[in-house]
């Protein structure tokens, strides 16, 4: 299938990847939370429909995982039950399905996953993404999961402008170093989206190459970095020490420090 000959629908549009996708795929029809409410079983089946997309890319979600611990029903909502609406309108349609998913759906005890390891969410939000793999692979045969990692881009709040704005306001900014990842460039990451669309279905794991803590993350950001403990760092949700997913199913991406410098020439 070829970018352009096909019809796209991407929803979720105006979020931090979901702006980087409509750069990818300009000519998509493209719906925010404003036009589409994903958790309205009966309007997304149906709009879906008239539609009549090849392909459906959602990247909305409710993405705030300290907010997922206080606010679980919604949670499930749009994460785990919403994404199966889609599917089941996709699959009544012939459409494919691109879902976004999280290295979050794993506990961390296994230092790098490969899209087939078992999963084992130890937070809401990794629980809640993994209830919509599951409504998803329930409901169409043609999907193309994407778990992916620590995101950052120009459109949404993300840990590159926290870190520079911090900088600002603080002399010592202290980040844990006891987490391990793999940060992500959403810009990168919606141009291989058009890769996967041509690619079978199944799961697959996309990031940037290279892992790292947060604060090693923090450190090529910005000077005035401390490393701290998560025990000092104490957050409602807890993460996984590593959640490092590994590709084995198509072409790396770049490091992720390319990608970093590319954002901070971009965004200065
Ligand atoms: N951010 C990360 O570090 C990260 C890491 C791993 C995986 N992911 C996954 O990657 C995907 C994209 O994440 P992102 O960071 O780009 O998310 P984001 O910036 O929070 O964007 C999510 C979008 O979904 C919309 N939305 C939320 N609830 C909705 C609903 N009930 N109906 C319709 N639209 C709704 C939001 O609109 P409003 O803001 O107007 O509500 C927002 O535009 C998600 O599937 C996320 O789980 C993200």
């Amino acid at each position: 299938m070829v970018v352009g000959t096909i019809k796209t629908v991407i929803i979720g549009a105006s979020g931090m990847l979901g702006s980087d996708l409509c750069r990818v795929f300009p000519d998509a029809v493209k719906l925010t939370h404003k036009d589409f409410e994903i958790t309205d079983k009966t309007k997304v089946i149906d709009s879906i429909k008239r539609l009549k997309a090849d392909v459906v890319i959602n990247a909305a979600a409710y993405s705030n995982v300290e907010g997922c611990e206080d606010n679980q029903d919604l949670a499930f909502e749009v994460n785990g039950h919403a994404p199966g609406y889609i599917a089941q309108a996709c699959s009544d349609i012939g459409a494919i399905l691109v879902h976004f998913s999280t290295d979050y759906v794993f506990d961390g005890s296994k230092e790098e996953y490969i899209e087939s390891d078992t999963t084992n969410p130890i937070n809401v939000y990794g629980q809640s993404k993994l209830m919509g793999e599951q409504k998803i692979i329930k409901n169409t045969e043609n999907y193309r999961i994407i778990r992916t990692s620590w995101l950052f881009g120009k459109n949404g709040k993300n840990f590159v402008d926290t870190m520079l704005r911090l900088s600002k306001e603080m002399e010592n900014v202290k980040v844990v170093n006891d987490q391990f990842g793999k940060p992500t460039y959403t810009a990168d990451l919606a141009s291989k989206t058009a890769e996967i669309i041509n690619l079978g279905p199944g799961i697959y794991h996309i990031t940037n190459e290279g892992r790292c803590t947060w604060y090693e993350f923090a450190s090529e950001i910005i000077n005035s970095t401390v490393q701290c403990s998560s025990e000092e760092f104490p957050t409602k949700a807890k993460r996984p020490t590593y959640s490092v997913l590994t590709n084995t199913k198509t072409t790396p991406m770049r490091h992720w420090k390319n990608a970093l410098n590319e954002y901070l020439m971009e965004n200065q």
